[in-house]
C-alpha cells in the first residue's frame, strides 16, 4: 500500500508515516520565515512551496513569521484571481487547492510573499506523458548535493521521487534548513517532491 507521508519539522522524528488512502502525499508545512522589518521581507531558505501536486489540486505550504490565518492568491495568470485559505491560526500553513484543470500551469502566492511562484498540474488522459527524477541520500548539504540540485533545477521534471535519508544524521529540525530548504529552495516552489522515509530521517 502506498502510504501519506508527513514532514514535520519539530523533534527528532521529522517524518511521520502513517498509511492513509493510495495516494503517496508529502504534507509538508513549510517555513516562510521572513522577518518584516520597516516592511521589507527578508530572504528565508524557507519559502512557500508546493506538495502533493495531482492532475486536480495541490497543496501550498509556508510558514508565516507571526502566527495567522494563511491565505494563497492563485490563478492560470499572473493576476491571481482566485484565493484559498487554510482556515488555522497559526504560523504553519499548508492549503490545498481544488478544482484545478490538468496539464495547467499555475500561479501563486501566499500572503506576505513578495515572488509570485508558478507549478503545473499533472496531465490527464491517453497519450498524457510526465517526467520525473529520483534522487536519495541527498541530505548532506555537501557541494555533491548542490550540484545535484542545480542538475534538478535544470532538468525541470513534472515530480521528485525521494529515496530517504531526506536529512542527515537523523532529520533533525535544525539540519532541515542548510540540507533541505536551502539547496531546493528554487526546485521545491514549482516541482513536488515525494519523499521515502530513510532510516537516516527517524534515528541515526
Ligand atoms: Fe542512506
Amino acid at each position: 500500500m502506498a502510504k501519506r507521508v508527513s514532514l514535520l519539522w519539530r523533534g527528532r522524528r521529522a517524518l511521520r508515516v502513517a498509511a492513509r488512502g493510495t495516494n503517496v502525499a508529502l504534507e509538508a508545512p513549510s517555513v516562510f520565515a521572513r522577518s518584516l522589518v520597516f516592511g521589507v521581507a527578508e530572504p528565508s531558505a524557507r519559502d512557500q512551496y508546493v506538495q502533493n501536486v495531482s492532475a486536480r489540486s495541490a497543496v501550498i505550504a509556508w510558514m508565516s513569521e507571526e502566527p495567522g490565518a494563511g491565505f494563497v492568491q492563485y490563478g492560470e495568470t499572473p493576476e491571481l484571481e482566485h484565493e484559498q485559505g487554510d482556515g488555522r491560526i497559526g504560523k504553519r500553513h499548508a492549503v490545498t487547492l481544488f478544482g484545478l484543470r490538468p496539464g495547467s500551469r499555475y500561479y501563486y502566492r501566499v500572503a506576505g510573499a513578495q515572488k509570485t511562484a508558478s507549478f503545473r498540474t499533472a496531465p490527464e488522459g491517453p497519450g498524457s506523458g510526465f517526467t520525473f527524477a529520483v534522487v536519495g541520500d541527498s541530505g548532506t548539504g555537501s557541494k555533491a548535493q548542490l550540484a545535484v540540485a542545480g542538475l534538478l533545477e535544470r532538468m525541470e521534471p513534472d515530480l521528485i521521487l525521494h529515496t530517504g535519508d531526506v536529512v542527515y544524521p537523523k532529520g533533525d529540525d535544525a539540519d532541515y534548513d542548510p540540507k533541505f530548504f536551502a539547496p531546493y529552495r528554487r526546485i521545491i516552489e514549482s516541482v513536488p517532491i515525494f519523499p521515502s522515509l530513510g532510516n537516516h530521517d527517524v534515528d541515526e
